[in-house]
């Protein structure tokens, strides 16, 4: 029995490249996909969600729902200067031979009620079976631990990829982005005794996409989904060169592999907090590795994956995306 997913998500290169990743996989049912606001507006995330799931063309379509506009307690900050304005690496940019767009906009289908409604619909639909993978700030998370913690307490997985551990921070030299976006709903879900499973910057920083491999792969299955892959990538690569990571790093998809097969990553048992206060450290995730005895410190509230098996990801995500594109 395929095992029942829902995505949080803010599209995002890297969160369109993760839905794909979870729609070619057979060990799990996408029964529901929320939108956050973080890489772009919330909107823009929604209409990103719909774009990928009508390049698809699924017979079986998911629930989606448009979640949080802005952080808790903050301004968004957002950064479509990574993803493209779009959030999809600027996709109007794109015509056919004819001169059409190849990507005209998507008209919305939204289930109703809100993301966080969603997700706790959904904790209680599939009773202890939900896995959920959050891939943007998580705001939706935490608005629905205010709104009924005990239901999202029931999930079986929340698998967030967030955080730098014990590495520097991609938006300030400590803070990740989603957990910069949104501090005090980081804070208050690592807080909450879910069954939380960190997927940080530690880890997704050595899972990096090289154009070439992408390209071979798309080569093999060629046809509209590469096309669009091919196409909503441009700008991450660009953005890869230009900050030196060599490629298109991988952060939302190994979160996602994570979900289908935990044993790529090796995990520690951490306390994590998260950093409001601090001026300087807005986000930062402050794990306790200190080595002393247990009963000397806080007990811990998540797993953190440190390592990662990246070759063997890559193959699974490359694999995956090919299967994607038939
Ligand atoms: C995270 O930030 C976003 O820009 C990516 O989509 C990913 O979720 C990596 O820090
Ligand atoms: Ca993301």
């Amino acid at each position: 029995m395929a095992i029942p997913l829902l995505i949080d998500t803010d599209p995002g290169i890297d969160d369109a490249l993760a839905l794909l990743l979870a729609f070619a996989s057979p060990e799990v049912s996408v029964e529901a996909i929320t939108t956050v606001a973080g890489n772009v507006p919330v909107e823009r995330c929604t209409a990103n969600v719909c774009r990928v799931l009508e390049v698809l063309k699924l017979s079986r379509q998911p629930l989606v729902a448009q979640g949080a506009s802005k952080p808790l307690v903050r301004s968004l900050v957002s950064a479509g200067h990574v993803h493209g304005e779009d959030g999809l690496g600027d996709l109007h940019r794109f015509s056919d031979a004819d001169g059409s767009p190849r990507y005209p906009p998507v008209e919305p289908r939204l289930a109703p009620g809100d993301g966080p409604d969603l997700i706790l619909e959904c904790a209680a639909r599939f009773d202890g079976e939900l896995v959920v993978v959050a891939l943007g700030p998580l705001t939706n998370l935490a608005l629905a631990l205010q709104r009924d913690s005990r239901r999202l307490a029931s999930i079986r997985r929340l698998v967030v990829m967030g955080g730098a551990v014990a590495c520097p921070g991609n938006v300030t030299p400590v803070a990740e982005f989603n957990f910069y976006v949104d501090p005090e709903a980081a804070a208050r879900v690592l807080q909450a005794g879910l069954p939380l499973e960190l997927i940080p910057l530690d880890v997704t920083r050595q899972t990096v996409l090289s154009r070439s491999a992408l390209d071979g792969s798309l080569a093999a299955c060629p046809g509209p989904i590469a096309q669009f892959v091919s196409d909503f990538t441009l700008k991450g690569f660009a953005f890869g060169a230009d900050s030196g990571e060599g490629g298109l790093t991988l952060h939302d998809p190994l979160a996602l592999a994570v979900a289908l097969d935990p044993s790529l990553v090796s995990s520690e048992a951490l306390h994590v907090a998260v950093e409001c206060g601090g001026s300087l450290t807005r986000g930062m995730a402050v794990a306790d590795r200190r080595p002393l005895p247990a009963q000397h410190k806080r007990p811990p509230n998540c797993r953190v994956a440190m390592s990662v098996d990246a070759c063997r990801f890559l193959a699974l995500f490359l694999d995956r995306l090919c299967r994607a594109s038939r």
